[in-house]
């Protein structure tokens, strides 16, 4: 397998220009960092600004952070034309108004153009700038008839709304209506422009190392970061599926949108997978299962006597999980997908494991080549060809192994 150079990792939002509207809320401290963050992905920022939204944020920040000028009325004459409501959206890849306040989404539920934001959202060319909105405001006036009507009109409208979330509001109550963060909203407008090549599909995934516990506190574990099985989680969401991720420990954050269940050792894993197999159409085994556990698991920590003497640990094999749900009734089985880490010898270990996994695809990769790493190559092994996927960051790898998966994956049953 080759192993070249990996190309410089472009951001995730690299070459898209967005404008970034802001609406009147407290939740306007949120866009300076959602400004940061899309331009840290590559993204270029316009921003446009209602009065209310001055009234919580200063144009001259948000200018700063972004380094063009920020509109904020549709009587600014800059432009040769003085047409901005035309002008930013025509060379705009979407619309992100975050916040949208209450009074926002009903004015564009209505159809309102009274001054720029309502304006260029209601001018922009619907077939290529998408409108995408971040509601933000009180619980009460977001669960207000008046509110979920405009939210259900703007959805029917071909409006995508990202949250609101449910948490601690500004106003001191709890509930639904905050603001998703930055951070949530740059993956969310980085899952919306990946094309959704599992919509209505279900993928269920392992990742990670298991930890066999020794005492209560040694056990055996292995060198897997997770980092693989996480990209193929997220891209997997990011592709519109519904998403089950079962990991091992590791200490990296849930893909947004995927229902994460956290195990320890291979039983446990096992135990949370079975009964979930059934529900997805897709199992990807990308976790680095231990392959024995201690026979015993003793019950206090085993202490040194002095002699030098060594405890005497006896090992057992673990249960095979990808085996064992490629082995399920066919109505019961997902399509399975195996990973086969290698130190040599990648195609043939990998075609070996096809065979006596029972599994229609192994994806092979050199172990100590990615272990802990952000890039990888992969090898997708099938019993009438090979693929090779060259060495790129792992959720680029990930988004070409779902889009392969797609590809493969027999119409729902
Ligand atoms: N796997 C599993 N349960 C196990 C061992 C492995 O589900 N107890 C899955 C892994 O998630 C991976 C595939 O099986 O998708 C291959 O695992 P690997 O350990 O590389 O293969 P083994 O069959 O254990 O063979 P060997 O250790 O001899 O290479």
């Amino acid at each position: 397998m080759r192993t070249e150079p990996l190309p410089p990792v472009a951001g995730l939002l690299a070459g898209r220009h967005i404008v970034l509207g802001l609406s009147g809320g407290v939740a306007c401290y949120k866009a300076a960092e959602l400004a940061r963050e899309l331009q840290r992905e590559g993204a270029t920022v316009q921003v446009v600004m209602t009065d209310a939204a001055c009234q919580f944020i200063t144009p001259a920040t948000m200018q700063a952070l972004t380094g063009r000028a920020v509109v904020t009325s549709q009587w600014d004459l800059r432009a040769p034309n003085a047409m901005p409501h035309i002008n930013l959206t025509r060379e705009a890849d979407a619309v992100l108004v975050a916040p949208a306040s209450a009074d926002f989404m009903a004015q564009l539920a209505q159809g309102r153009a009274g001054e720029i934001l309502s304006l260029l959202c209601l001018a922009r060319p619907r077939e290529r700038c998408p409108l995408l909105l971040a509601p933000a405001m009180n619980r009460e006036m977001w669960s207000h008839p008046a509110t979920q009507r405009n939210a259900a009109q703007l959805r029917a409208d071909g409006t995508v709304l990202l949250g609101p979330a449910a948490g601690d509001q500004a106003c001191g109550e709890v509930g639904d209506g905050r603001m998703l963060e930055a951070t949530e909203l740059c993956d969310e407008l980085v899952a919306f422009f990946q094309p959704k090549h599992l919509a209505g599909r279900s993928v269920l995934v392992t990742a990670g190392p298991t930890f066999e516990p020794i005492d209560p506190v040694r056990g055996i574990t292995n060198r897997s970061s997770g980092k693989m099985g996480f990209a193929i989680a997220r891209a997997a969401a990011e592709a519109g599926a519904r998403v089950t991720l079962v990991a091992g420990p590791v200490a990296l954050a849930t893909p947004r949108g995927a229902l994460r269940i956290d195990v320890g050792s291979a039983r446990e894993m096992l135990d949370a997978v079975l009964p979930l197999a059934p529900q997805h159409e897709v199992f990807v085994a990308t976790a680095a299962v231990a392959d024995w556990r201690p026979a015993e698991e003793a019950a206090h920590k085993i202490k040194k006597d002095g002699s030098g003497a060594v405890p005497a640990l006896a090992f057992v094999e673990n249960p095979d999980i990808l085996a064992t749900v490629a082995r399920l009734p066919a109505a019961q089985r997902p399509w399975c997908v195996g990973f086969a880490a290698e130190s040599q010898d990648v195609e043939r270990h990998a075609r070996a494991k096809l065979q006596k996994k029972g599994v229609p695809l192994v994806v092979g990769n050199l172990g100590p080549a990615t272990f802990g790493r952000n890039d990888n190559a992969l090898l997708l092994v099938e019993a009438d060809r090979t693929t090779e996927l060259p060495r790129a960051d792992k959720l680029t790898l990930a988004r070409q192994l779902v889009a392969a998966i797609a590809e493969r994956l027999p119409r729902p049953r």
